[in-house]
C-alpha cells in the first residue's frame, strides 16, 4: 500500500444529525467515527493519509492531535466532489493510486480497503468503486450497470426515477482513483442543479463517457453504514455489537440472548462462559472460561476475571480483579477491588472506594466470607479465610486479619 495516498471527506454539515458537535466526532462502540475510519485505513497499511475538513474543522484536528495526518480545509461546502478537489489542490505531492472514502462510514474494515485497492492495482482501470447490495437502498445513491454488467454510472436518491430507485445495488461512497485520470476528470463534474453541489459521483459517468474503465467490488452490507443521523449512529452500534457477540460464540462464550447483551469490541472471553441476558460489558475487560456473568451484570472498564466466577443480577463491577471460583451474585458494587479465589460476596455488598478526592483499594483474600449488606471503607484489607458478618461496616485501614469474623458498625473483632 506504499503508492497510495488515502483522502477522507469529513468536512459536511452533518445537518440530519441537529448536532452541536462535528458529525464525526459522535461514538461508534465508544470510539469517534473518524478516529475508527483513520484506524482501519491505518491497519490496511497506507501511511499517507489526508482528511477534508470544513464545518467544525479546529473541533476535529483537535480531536485527532496524536495521529499523522494532512489536512485540508474545504473552505466552501460546495459537495463531495469538490471536496476531492480541494484535497488534490491543497494536499501536496499524492501517490499513485487514491483511495477515496467518507468520515461517516466507520464500519469499513482494513480488508475491505486493502482489497479494493489491490483488485483497483490489478485491473488497471481508472476508478473502482465500492458497491453493496441492500435489502433497503433508500438514500444511498444506486449503481446503474450497462448492458454488460459494467458500471456506468450512479444516481443519487434525490436524482433517481421510478425504476432507479428499486436498484438495490448501493454505492459506499469508497472509490479507489488513478491519480492522473482522477486529476485530470475531477474538473469535469458539473454542480447538480437540485443540491447546488458538485456530487463525486458524476465522476463515474464522465469516465465512460472518456472511454476509460470503471470497475467495482462489493463488500458485505454490515461494513457500509453511511451515518447521517442518530438513527444510522444506532444502526452501526448494533451492527459493531454484532460482530463482537458473533467472534465470541464462534470462540465457545454462549450468550443467551444476543439482541439484549451489549460487549465491547475489545473484550476477551474464554469458552464455556456463559453470558446471561441484559449484561453491559464495557472497554478493556477479560473473562476467564467457565463463569457465568449476568443477568443484568455491568461489567466495567479494566475488570479482570478468572475461571469459574460467577457474577449475578444486578452487580457492577470496576477496576476489579476477582480470582477463581469466587461468587458475586445479587446486587453488589465492587470498585479498585482485589478479589482472591473462592471468596463469597453476599448480596448488597458495597465497596465504598471513592473519598471524594481520591479511587481506593479493597483487597479481600482467598475463602473470606461476606456477609450480606455489608460496607466496606478503602481503603481496606479482608484478611484469608476471614468472616464479616451481614450489615457490619469496616472502616478505613481497619484491615480484617486472617481467619477473623468481624461484626457490627464500625465493624470489631468478634471474639
Ligand atoms: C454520499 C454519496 C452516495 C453514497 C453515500 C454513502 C455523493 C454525492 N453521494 O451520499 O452516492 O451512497 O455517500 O454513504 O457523494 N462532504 C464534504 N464536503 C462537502 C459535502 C460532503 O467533505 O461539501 C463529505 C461528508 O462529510 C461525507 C461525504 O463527503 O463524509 C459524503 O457526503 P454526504 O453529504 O454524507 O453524502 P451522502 O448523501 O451520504
Ligand atoms: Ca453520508
Amino acid at each position: 500500500m506504499k503508492n497510495t495516498t488515502a483522502i477522507i471527506l469529513a468536512a459536511g454539515l452533518g445537518t440530519r444529525m441537529k448536532t452541536g458537535i462535528a458529525k464525526v466526532l459522535h461514538k461508534v462502540g465508544g470510539k469517534t467515527m473518524i478516529e475508527r475510519v483513520l484506524g482501519n485505513i491505518s491497519k490496511a497499511g497506507i501511511k499517507d493519509i489526508v482528511i477534508v475538513v470544513g464545518h467544525r474543522s479546529e473541533e476535529i484536528k483537535r480531536s485527532l492531535k496524536d495521529h499523522k495526518v494532512k489536512f485540508v480545509k474545504q473552505d466552501r461546502l460546495l459537495g463531495s466532489g469538490d471536496a476531492l478537489l480541494q484535497a488534490l489542490r491543497k494536499a501536496g505531492p499524492v501517490k499513485d493510486n487514491i483511495l477515496v472514502t467518507c468520515g461517516d462510514a466507520p464500519l469499513i474494515e482494513k480488508g475491505t480497503f486493502s482489497g479494493l485497492i489491490r483488485a483497483h492495482i490489478s485491473r488497471k482501470v481508472s476508478c473502482t468503486l465500492l458497491t453493496a447490495v441492500l435489502e433497503d437502498p433508500f438514500s444511498y445513491g444506486r449503481v446503474i450497470r450497462n448492458e454488460n454488467g459494467d458500471v456506468y454510472r450512479i444516481v443519487e436518491e434525490k436524482d433517481a426515477l421510478g425504476p432507479e430507485k428499486d436498484i438495490r445495488e448501493i454505492n459506499v461512497g469508497t472509490y479507489c482513483f488513478g491519480k492522473n485520470d482522477l486529476a485530470r476528470y475531477i474538473r469535469s463534474i458539473k454542480m447538480n442543479e437540485k443540491k447546488r453541489e458538485f456530487y463525486l459521483t458524476d465522476i463515474v459517468s464522465i469516465l465512460n463517457e472518456n472511454g476509460k474503465k470503471v470497475s467495482s467490488v462489493v463488500c458485505a452490507p454490515g461494513e457500509i453504514i453511511g451515518i447521517n443521523s442518530r438513527v444510522d449512529l444506532a444502526v452501526a452500534e448494533k451492527e459493531l455489537n454484532n460482530r463482537t457477540l458473533k467472534r465470541l460464540m464462534d470462540n465457545g462464550v454462549t450468550i443467551i440472548s444476543p439482541e439484549n447483551t451489549f460487549i465491547h469490541e475489545t473484550a476477551v472471553i474464554g469458552n464455556d462462559t456463559v453470558i446471561f441476558p441484559f449484561t453491559i460489558i464495557e472497554e478493556n475487560v477479560k473473562i476467564s472460561g467457565g463463569c457465568k456473568i449476568g443477568p443484568y451484570a455491568r461489567i466495567r472498564p479494566a475488570t479482570n476475571i478468572a475461571e469459574n466466577v460467577e457474577i449475578g443480577n444486578f452487580v457492577e463491577l470496576c477496576r476489579t480483579t476477582v480470582d477463581e471460583g469466587s461468587r458475586v451474585k445479587h446486587h453488589t458494587y465492587l470498585g479498585d477491588t482485589i478479589v482472591g479465589k473462592n471468596v463469597n460476596i453476599g448480596a448488597g455488598t458495597i465497596t465504598a472506594n471513592y473519598d471524594g478526592k481520591n479511587k481506593n483499594k479493597t483487597i479481600i483474600g482467598d475463602n473470606a466470607f461476606i456477609g450480606v449488606g455489608a460496607i466496606l471503607i478503602a481503603p481496606v484489607k479482608i484478611g484469608k479465610a476471614s468472616r464479616v458478618g451481614a450489615g457490619s461496616v469496616v472502616t478505613k485501614n481497619k484491615n480484617v486479619p486472617a481467619g477473623k469474623t468481624v461484626v457490627g458498625v464500625p465493624a470489631r473483632i468478634f471474639e
